[in-house]
């Protein structure tokens, strides 16, 4: 099969999208439309036609992005899903065109503790010498400290709880955004919506005299090594970097960091690695941390007496923490189960039975790990390069 014709497809898409979103921000609605639904059209060719081409997953969102985006031009113009009605205002209307900005940078004062996250001493280690010491005494570190960390590492193992709780630990303002929906849905915004994100933070961190964290959560649908780009990511792409390298310029004094996170490490590229000094693993939890985990979960509901907590850690070797937490809901959920199913649940004051040893086997049984034993070597492999504590 070749390649070399996607390749040319592709390019033919980028065309195609790229003139959409140009027309689109001078407010040629219609024929932004029209742009979009070729781009869309040939994404969808290719897809068909090199079913297994590697980055159709891709060129899928970028498809539904595309068509997400002509529902909301149409919408906002006052044209149906029939079509048909004439738009009574363009001008007015721009501003609901625009990807709202406020919504997808989540600013807020996470509640979760350091002490909260399990296990991962390493990682918490090397997060406080990067940011929590950095914070409360800036006198002791002469030399600077980093500011671009990376949280990488299997799903459901703890970055994002482990970002919240740094900016908790240090009283910061936490700005959370998510980078595919920064490629996504600030569609032809995306350059000013970053400019905006580092602006605000700068204004946070002076006007309320507080640290900032910019979280950037899958930060490889941003920053992965791709052969072409569809729709505009270089120039985004560049304009992070830039404001990357504002922040993190040798004696800047304001308090910001940037913690990104990502599952995929091994696709980021090289200019964005290199910004970010700091690459820390959060991987899954040992045995004692998983132990201390079915504690946590446990801890509200009834456990016959049968149920060792130091088994069920060892029998879930290769789960995450997120996997621990989805086994001990379901266990929980079928004894309130039994108890609708015997017709008691409504009897006032009627309680499920206590949980037995059986039940968490049974539901581990039926349960694989999320992540498998190939995944983690790739991490372990990827670490023993670009691991930097
Ligand atoms: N180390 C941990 N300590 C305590 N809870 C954990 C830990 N790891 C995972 N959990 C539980 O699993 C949930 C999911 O974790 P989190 O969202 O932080 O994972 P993640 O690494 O960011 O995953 P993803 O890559 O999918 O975003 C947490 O809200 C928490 O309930
Ligand atoms: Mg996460």
């Amino acid at each position: 099969m070749s390649y070399q014709a996607a390749g040319e497809l592709e390019s033919i898409a980028i065309k195609y999208a790229n003139e959409a979103i140009r027309l689109d921000s001078q407010g040629s609605y219609p024929q932004a439309i029209m742009m979009y639904q070729k781009s869309i059209e040939t994404l969808m060719k290719l897809i068909n036609l090199y079913p297994d081409y590697k980055l159709n997953q891709i060129y899928t969102q970028r498809a539904m992005a595309y068509r997400e985006r002509i529902k909301a031009i149409q919408r906002a113009r006052g044209i149906g899903e029939e079509g048909g009605v004439e738009p009574k205002d363009g001008e007015g209307r721009v501003e609901t065109l625009r990807a709202n900005f406020d919504d997808l940078v989540l600013k807020e004062k996470p509640d979760v503790k350091f002490e909260q996250v399990i296990g991962l001493e390493e990682a918490k280690r090397a997060l406080e010498e990067a940011i929590i010491f950095p914070n409360k005494r800036p006198d002791l570190f002469p030399l600077g400290w980093p500011r671009g960390i990376l949280l990488y590492g299997p799903p459901g193992c703890g970055k994002t709880m482990l970002a919240a709780a740094t900016a908790a630990e240090i009283d910061a303002i936490f700005l959370s955004v998510d980078a595919a929906s920064i490629m996504s849905k600030w569609l032809g915004e995306a350059e000013k919506n970053v400019m905006k994100l580092f602006q605000q933070a700068r204004e946070i961190a002076q006007q309320e005299n507080k640290a900032v964290i910019i979280f950037i959560d899958e930060v490889d649908s941003l920053f992965g090594t791709r052969a072409q780009e569809v729709g505009g990511e270089i120039r985004v792409r560049n304009q992070f970097l830039k404001e990357t390298d504002g922040i993190t310029e040798k004696g800047k004094k304001t308090p910001i960091y940037i913690l990104a996170a990502t599952n995929k490490p091994w696709s980021l590229d090289p200019p964005f690695l290199r910004r970010f000094e700091k690459r820390i693993y959060v991987g899954l939890p040992n045995m004692a941390a998983r132990k201390k985990m079915f504690e946590l979960y446990t801890q509200p509901l009834e456990l016959a007496p049968d149920v060792k907590l130091d088994e069920l850690a060892k029998i879930t070797e290769g789960y995450t923490g997120s996997d621990i937490k989805n086994i001990v809901q379901a266990v929980q959920l079928n004894v309130v189960r039994e108890l609708f199913e015997s017709g008691k649940a409504l009897e006032p004051g009627s309680k499920p039975r206590p949980i037995t040893m059986a039940d968490f086997k049974n539901v581990i049984k039926q349960r694989k790990p999320s992540v498998t034993s190939e995944m983690v070597m790739a991490y372990i492999k990827w670490s023993e390069t670009f691991k930097a504590l």
